[in-house]
């Protein structure tokens, strides 16, 4: 098949959708949403949808912070990541992300959660 694997979930209205998707869950999630009490939400949008574009092969426009700066101190433990990680999973396969996508993601997940988690 051809195309970045952010071509082929749809490009910049997927990763939106995606995003937006996402942080619903998350925030509807009472395990989760203490996180996020004090964030600029838009602004964690557009970062997260600039990572994930960027990550997909879209452009690459991230101007955040690195993972592990972004998260210090936050006191994010593995049960949390493996919650927001299982959120984003679901989100992109009810986009029809196809497995390939999938498996790309589960891997990032795996490489940067020594970045998130404390
Ligand atoms: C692979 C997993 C994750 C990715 C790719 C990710 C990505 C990001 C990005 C791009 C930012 C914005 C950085 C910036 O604005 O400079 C951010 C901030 C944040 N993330 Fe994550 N995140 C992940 C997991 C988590 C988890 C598991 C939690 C909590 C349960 C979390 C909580 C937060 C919070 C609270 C902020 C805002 C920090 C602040 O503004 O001071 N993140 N994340």
């Amino acid at each position: 098949m051809d195309g970045t694997l952010y071509s082929r979930i749809g490009g910049a209205t997927a990763v939106t959708t995606a995003v937006d998707a996402l942080y619903r869950a998350v925030l509807g999630d009472p395990r989760l949403a203490g996180f996020f009490a004090e964030v600029d939400l838009d602004g964690l949008k557009r970062h997260m949808g600039a990572l994930l574009s960027q990550t997909l092969g879209g452009p690459a426009d991230y101007t955040g912070r690195e993972l592990r700066a972004a998260h210090d101190g936050l006191h994010i433990g593995a049960d949390d990541y493996a919650l927001v990680g299982a959120y984003l999973i679901g989100v992109l396969a009810a986009l029809q992300a196809g497995d390939d996508v999938l498996r790309e993601v589960r891997g990032i997940l795996g490489a940067v959660e020594a970045d998130v988690v404390e």
